[in-house]
C-alpha cells in the first residue's frame, strides 16, 4: 500500500520510556501478605482502645484526598515546606556538594505524587530517583509523570510498606544514597519508633545513606494546628473516613462510613495531632470470623501527627547517629527542613 506521505517525517510526539517499577506491596493479591495485613487490622480493631495505622489512609482514593488536602487553605504544611525549599534549594545543593555528595541516588520515602521531589531534582541532579510508596497504583502514575518531566532520569519506582523495613530491591543503586522524607511524614511515628526508623536510615550497614533531607512540622498554637486537620470543606474528614473503606477492602469488614464522625484534636502533653473516627451510635462491625461492638461515642484512633521543636528534632537526629545537622525554616517557624548527614 502506498501512503500519500512519509509518516516518519511527521513530528509525532515520541512515547516517553516508562520508569522501572517494582511492586513489593500486594496485600490484595498475595495471600500471605494479605493474611498479615488482615491480622494487623484485626488486632487494632479488637484492642480495647481500637486503632488502625495511618498507613491505611493511602489507597488510591486516599492518596487523591491527601493531594486535595495539600491544596487547602487550612493545611499550611505543604505550601510552607515548598516555600522553604524554594528559598533554600541552592543552599541545600551547596551543603550536599560540600559534604562531597554529587549526583546521589535520591530515595523518596512516601513519595505520593512526587511533587516535592520534582522541584528538588533539577537542583540535586540525582543519578537515580527512587520514589517509594504504599499507594502502589497512585505511585505508578506519579512516576510516569516524573519520567515525562525528566526523560533522561533513571527512575525506579518501588511499591512497598517501608514502615516494615527498608530493604530496597537490587535495581536501586547501592552508593551515595540520599533519603528524602518530606511532608512531616516522620510525625506519624511515635517518637520511639521515629528514633528506630532514623537509626535504621543512619546505620551504614542498613540504609547505606549519606544523609537524610527531611521536612517536619513544628509546634504552634492549637487553633492553627486543629484547623489544619479539621478543614471547613470536610476534605480531611473524608480522608479519615476513607480509611474505613480501605479496611473494608482489605479485611472484608462492613464499616458504614455514615455512622462515623471525624475528630481531630491537638494533644498538648504528647505534642501530637490525633485523628479519630467516632461512632455516632451503638453499632457492630463484622468481618470474616469476627465482630466488634462500638458504643456511641467510642473511637478508633487513626493517626498521630507529632509536632516537633527544632531543638527536639536536632536531639532526635543526633541520638539516631547523624553527625552533621543543618536546618531551614520559614519566617514564621511553622515548619522546618533538616539535612542530617551520616
Ligand atoms: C502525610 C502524615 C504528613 O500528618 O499532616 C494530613 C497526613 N493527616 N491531614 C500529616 C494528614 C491529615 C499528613 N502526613
Amino acid at each position: 500500500m502506498n501512503l500519500p506521505l512519509n509518516i516518519s517525517a511527521l513530528s509525532l510526539p515520541l512515547p516517553t520510556a516508562s520508569p522501572q517499577f517494582i511492586d513489593l506491596y500486594r496485600p490484595g493479591t498475595d495471600a500471605q501478605a494479605g493474611q498479615a495485613t488482615a491480622q494487623e487490622l484485626a488486632d487494632g480493631l479488637t484492642a480495647p482502645a481500637a486503632s488502625v495505622s495511618p498507613k491505611f489512609f493511602y489507597n488510591e482514593l486516599g492518596s487523591k484526598l491527601f493531594e486535595a488536602i495539600t491544596g487547602l487553605d487550612e493545611y499550611y504544611p505543604t505550601r510552607t515546606e515548598a516555600g522553604i525549599f524554594e528559598a533554600a534549594h541552592a543552599d541545600i545543593a551547596d551543603t550536599l556538594a560540600a559534604a562531597g555528595i554529587t549526583r546521589p541516588c535520591l530515595i523518596d520515602l512516601g513519595a505520593g505524587n512526587c511533587a516535592k521531589a520534582m522541584t528538588l531534582i533539577p537542583h540535586l541532579q540525582p543519578r537515580q530517583y527512587v520514589p517509594v510508596d504504599i499507594s502502589v497504583e497512585f505511585l505508578r502514575d506519579a512516576a510516569e509523570q516524573v519520567q515525562n518531566s525528566f526523560p533522561a532520569l533513571d527512575i525506579v519506582g518501588v511499591g512497598m510498606d517501608f514502615s516494615a523495613g527498608l530493604a530496597l530491591p537490587d535495581e536501586v543503586q547501592a552508593y551515595e544514597r540520599v533519603f528524602f522524607y518530606p511532608g512531616s511524614s516522620l510525625g506519624n511515628f511515635h517518637p520511639a519508633q521515629a528514633l528506630q526508623f532514623l537509626k535504621h536510615i543512619a546505620d551504614p550497614a542498613q540504609g547505606k545513606a549519606r544523609g537524610l533531607l527531611m521536612g517536619i512540622d513544628l509546634v504552634k498554637d492549637t487553633a492553627r494546628l486543629e484547623a489544619a486537620y479539621d478543614d471547613a470543606l470536610g476534605v480531611t474528614g473524608a480522608f479519615n473516613k476513607n480509611l474505613l473503606l480501605n479496611v473494608n477492602d482489605l479485611l472484608g469488614s462492613d464499616f458504614d462510613v455514615r455512622q462515623w464522625r471525624h475528630v481531630a484534636l491537638f494533644n498538648v502533653a504528647e505534642s501530637r495531632i490525633e485523628m479519630h473516627l467516632e461512632a455516632m451510635q451503638e453499632l457492630t462491625v463484622r468481618w470474616p470470623g469476627h465482630a466488634r461492638n462500638f458504643m456511641a461515642g467510642e473511637r478508633i484512633h487513626t493517626e498521630c501527627s507529632y509536632k516537633y521543636t527544632v531543638d527536639g528534632m536536632t536531639a532526635l537526629l543526633r541520638q539516631a547517629g547523624f553527625k552533621h545537622i543543618e536546618y531551614w525554616t520559614d519566617p514564621d517557624s511553622w515548619f522546618a527542613v533538616f539535612w542530617a548527614a551520616v
